[in-house]
């Protein structure tokens, strides 16, 4: 019974205070969020916008963190910073080593850099922040967009190719990687343009590139790789080979297509390559010898249906292209599609 009077008591006590209390709550203005955060915080047009309070005292988020939580997830606020957008960044952003880095982020989104233009500006320079301009660190005109920033050598703006592949791989053995640097940037004897194997974008196009395509329709043949008879060159996925290309010799030259003066050297109807099938990942220097375009089985460098003759000899008749050691003088003119007949005045 006693204990009975006792808890009426404290609830009857209980329910006094709590009505006292919120008596006294009428009568004194309520702590509003606007009193926090003046008017326009999430008004960008405003100069209150907590974006451009913050870039006015070059993001320094000591306040924030006082009420938002030292991890910014809303704390005593109960407002999140990530509930609106990905800052403030977390730790390791910048670096490259880290899981946080930007561009393994980026990598996993697709590139879809949309969201990071919202406050590094549309063209991603920073919006008049250099804190925020991204060219600080990608320094060429085209900025994040050069080519060499997601594929190829970021320190070097001449290799656009892989290796570094899209997943940042760089060993030959990936059919992604193979022999990309033998084609474009190791090669003594010929020139090769990324066209010759792929669709290739632009500057102005280079958004609609990034979105995945079917690995089939990474390789589309093109130009010389498909010039004269070679219509039926192709790119085997599976083998990681590549056959039929007029590159590796699918040519003929016929004796008819001839000048008179000319078709001495030819020892049948046409002179024909060696329709050499090679495999993208096999970089040994089996895959492109001399003599593996075009040549005969005995050794000779001389297509089939040519005069038989050895290396050396070349120059008397083709001198714009090779020299006396056999040597290729012109990148630009052997494997260009052309015949390339002239006669070495040494002669
Ligand atoms: C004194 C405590 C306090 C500090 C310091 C503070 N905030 Fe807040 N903030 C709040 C509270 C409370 C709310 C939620 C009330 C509201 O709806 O405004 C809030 C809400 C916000 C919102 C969301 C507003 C909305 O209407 O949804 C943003 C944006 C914001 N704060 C940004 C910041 C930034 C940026 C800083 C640092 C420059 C900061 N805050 C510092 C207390 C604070
Ligand atoms: C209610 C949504 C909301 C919340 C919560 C919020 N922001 Fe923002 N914030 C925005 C919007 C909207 C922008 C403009 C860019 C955009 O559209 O993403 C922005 C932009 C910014 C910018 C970029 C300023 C610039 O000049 O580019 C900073 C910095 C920023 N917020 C910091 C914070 C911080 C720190 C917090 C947490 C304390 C926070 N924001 C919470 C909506 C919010
Ligand atoms: C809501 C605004 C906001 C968005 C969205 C945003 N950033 Fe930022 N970012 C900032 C601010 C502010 C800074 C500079 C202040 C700082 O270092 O915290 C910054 C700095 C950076 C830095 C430099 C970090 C350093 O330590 O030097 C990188 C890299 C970066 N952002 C990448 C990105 C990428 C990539 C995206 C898109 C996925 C993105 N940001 C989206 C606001 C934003
Ligand atoms: C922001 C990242 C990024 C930039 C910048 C970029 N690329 Fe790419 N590139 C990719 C991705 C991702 C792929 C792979 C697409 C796929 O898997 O289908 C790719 C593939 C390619 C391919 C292979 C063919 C294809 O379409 O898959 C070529 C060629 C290429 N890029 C050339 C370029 C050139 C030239 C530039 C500069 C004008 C450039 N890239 C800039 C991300 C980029
Ligand atoms: C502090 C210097 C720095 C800043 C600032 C910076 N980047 Fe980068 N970014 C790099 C470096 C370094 C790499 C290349 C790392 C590598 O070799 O893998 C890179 C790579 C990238 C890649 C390619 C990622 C990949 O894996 O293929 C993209 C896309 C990119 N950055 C976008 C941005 C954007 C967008 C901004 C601004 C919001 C930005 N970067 C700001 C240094 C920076
Ligand atoms: C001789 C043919 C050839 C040339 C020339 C060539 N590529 Fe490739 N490329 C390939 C092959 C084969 C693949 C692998 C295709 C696949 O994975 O389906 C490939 C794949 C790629 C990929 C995708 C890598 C990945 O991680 O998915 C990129 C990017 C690329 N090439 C860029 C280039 C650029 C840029 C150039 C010119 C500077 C170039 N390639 C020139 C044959 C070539
Ligand atoms: C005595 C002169 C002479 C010598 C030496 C000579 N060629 Fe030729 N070559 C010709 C003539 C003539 C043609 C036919 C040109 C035409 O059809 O208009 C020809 C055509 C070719 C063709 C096909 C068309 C073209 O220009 O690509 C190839 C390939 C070729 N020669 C390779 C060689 C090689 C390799 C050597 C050295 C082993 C060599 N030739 C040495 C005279 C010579
Ligand atoms: C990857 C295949 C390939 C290899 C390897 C190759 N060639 Fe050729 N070569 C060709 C093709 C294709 C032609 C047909 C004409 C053209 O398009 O230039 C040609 C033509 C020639 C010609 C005739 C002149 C001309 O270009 O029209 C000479 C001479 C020649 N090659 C010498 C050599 C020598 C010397 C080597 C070794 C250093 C060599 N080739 C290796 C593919 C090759």
């Amino acid at each position: 019974m006693k204990y009975y009077i006792l808890s009426f008591i404290t609830i009857i006590s209980i329910t006094i205070l709590f009505d006292g209390c919120s008596k006294l709550q009428e009568n004194i203005t309520q702590p509003q969020a606007l009193s926090i955060h003046s008017k326009g915080n999430l008004d960008s047009s405003s100069v209150n916008f907590h974006g451009n309070v913050l870039k006015t005292n070059n993001f320094n988020l000591t306040g924030c963190e006082q009420c938002h939580a030292a991890n910014f997830q809303g704390g005593i606020t109960d407002v999140s910073c990530y509930n609106c957008h990905n800052y403030p960044h977390p730790q390791g952003m910048a670096d490259t080593t880290s899981p946080n880095f930007h561009g393994k982020v980026l990598l996993i989104n697709h590139f879809v850099m949309d969201e990071c233009q919202k406050c590094h500006g549309s063209d991603l320079s920073g919006n008049g922040s250099n804190k925020l301009n991204c060219r600080n660190c990608h320094t060429q005109s085209a900025g994040t967009f050069a080519c060499n920033t997601c594929h190829g050598n970021f320190e070097d703006t001449a290799r656009i190719a892989p290796p570094r592949d899209i997943n940042g791989n760089t060993s030959t053995d990936l059919i992604t990687v193979g022999a990309h640097a033998s084609h474009l940037y190791e090669n003594d004897f010929a020139i090769v343009a990324c066209l010759n194997c792929h669709k290739v974008p632009n500057a102005n196009n280079v958004k609609d590139h990034i979105t995945p395509i079917s690995q089939a329709n990474i390789v589309l043949l093109d130009s010389l790789a498909i010039h004269g008879i070679a219509s039926n060159a192709v790119f085997d996925l599976n083998t990681g080979t590549c056959s039929n290309t007029y590159c590796h010799g699918n040519f003929e030259f016929k004796k008819s297509d001839a000048p008179t003066e000319r078709q001495y050297a030819y020892t049948s109807d046409m002179m024909t390559g060696n329709f050499k099938t090679v495999k993208w990942t096999l970089l040994d220097g089996s895959q492109a010898p001399c003599g593996s375009c075009h040549g005969t089985t005995d050794g000779f460098i001389s297509p089939e249906g040519h005069i038989k003759l050895p290396i050396t000899q070349c120059v008397a008749c083709h001198s714009t292209v090779v020299n006396e050691k056999g040597e290729v003088i012109d990148k630009t003119r052997h494997i260009n599609g052309q015949i390339n007949y002239a006669l070495s005045k040494k002669r």
